[in-house]
C-alpha cells in the first residue's frame, strides 16, 4: 500500500441547516485512481469543492502530501499540487489548444515531482521540460491533431479533454475530476478511461466522481460510496459492486 497523497479527515460541511457532509474520512494514495460515487445530492461535489477551497469547511482536516491545506486559499492548493477541472473552462476562446495548455503550466510551484523524472534542472532546461510535457499531454488527451486550432473551434468533447489537459499542465500531485464523462458518447468515454489510466502513469493520483458505472468500475483502484453525506462503503470495484448496502442505496437505482 502506497502513502496517502490526499487525506480527508472527519470532514463536516453544512450549508445553513443542511449537513451536506458528515464525518467523512478517506484518502487518495500515491499512484491511485479513487472513484467517488453515490446518489444525487449525496455530497460528492461538496467534497471536491471543500478540497479545492471553494468555500470554508465546517470542521475536520484536509491534507495534501501530509500538509494541512484546509486553511489555505484556492490558488495555494493548486500551487501545492491539487488540480481540478471545472475552473479552466474555455474562457480563452481566442487561444490555441496548445496555448491554453501552456497557460495551465503557469503556476508557481515550490517543488514538482516530474522534473526529476525528466532529469532536467528547473531553470536552464525549463522550456525543454515544458515542451516535452505539453507534447505528452497533447498525446494522451488525444488533442495532438487540434493543437494549433483555436479553442472556440474544437468540439465540446475536445473542450472537456482540454480542461483535463490544462489541469495536468500544472504538474499536480492529484487531480480532481467531477463527472468528466458528462455529455460524452460511448467512444469518447473509452478515450476518457484510457486518459484517466494514462494520468496515473504520469505519477498523478486521481479522484474521480462519475455516475457512469461501467467507467468508474473500469478505471478505479478503489471506490468510496457516499449516501446522505456519509461514507457507506469503501473497497475495490468488485466489493462495491456486490455490497448489498451500496446496491440498496445506489446501484439498484443506477442499474
Ligand atoms: N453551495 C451550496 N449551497 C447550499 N447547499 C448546497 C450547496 N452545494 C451543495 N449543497 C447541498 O449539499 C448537498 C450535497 O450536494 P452535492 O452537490 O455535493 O451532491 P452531489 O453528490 O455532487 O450530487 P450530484 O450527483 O447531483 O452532482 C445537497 O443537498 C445540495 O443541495
Ligand atoms: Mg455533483
Amino acid at each position: 500500500m502506497t502513502a496517502p497523497v490526499l487525506e480527508v479527515d472527519t470532514l463536516c460541511k453544512s450549508f445553513g441547516g443542511v449537513h451536506a457532509i458528515r464525518d467523512l474520512s478517506f484518502e487518495v494514495r500515491e499512484g491511485e485512481i479513487l472513484g467517488l460515487i453515490g446518489p444525487n445530492g449525496s455530497g460528492k461535489s461538496t467534497t471536491v469543492n471543500s478540497l479545492a477551497g471553494i468555500f470554508p469547511i465546517t470542521s475536520g482536516r484536509l491534507l495534501l502530501g501530509g500538509v494541512q491545506i484546509d486553511g489555505l486559499p484556492e490558488y495555494a492548493r493548486v500551487a501545492g499540487g491539487l488540480a481540478r477541472t471545472f475552473q479552466t473552462a474555455s474562457t480563452f476562446a481566442e487561444f490555441t489548444v496548445r496555448e491554453q495548455i501552456m497557460l495551465g503550466s503557469n503556476v508557481t510551484r515550490t517543488s514538482h515531482p516530474l522534473s526529476s523524472v525528466f532529469g532536467f534542472g528547473r531553470k536552464a532546461d525549463e522550456e525543454a521540460v515544458l515542451e516535452k510535457r505539453v507534447a505528452h499531454i497533447l498525446e494522451i488527451t488525444g488533442l495532438k491533431d487540434v493543437a494549433a486550432k483555436r479553442v472556440a473551434t474544437i468540439s465540446s468533447a475536445q473542450q472537456r479533454f482540454l480542461m483535463i489537459a490544462t489541469a495536468l499542465a500544472s504538474e499536480p500531485k492529484v487531480i480532481l475530476l467531477d463527472e468528466p464523462a458528462a455529455g460524452l458518447v460511448s467512444h469518447e468515454r473509452k478515450t476518457l478511461s484510457d486518459l484517466i489510466k494514462s494520468i496515473r502513469k504520469l505519477g498523478v493520483s486521481v479522484l474521480v466522481i462519475e455516475h457512469h458505472m461501467a467507467l468508474i468500475m473500469d478505471v478505479s483502484d478503489r471506490i468510496v460510496v457516499l449516501n446522505f453525506g456519509q461514507k457507506i462503503a469503501e473497497g475495490i470495484p468488485e466489493e462495491i459492486r456486490n455490497n448489498p448496502v451500496v446496491i440498496d442505496a445506489y446501484l439498484g437505482e443506477a442499474a
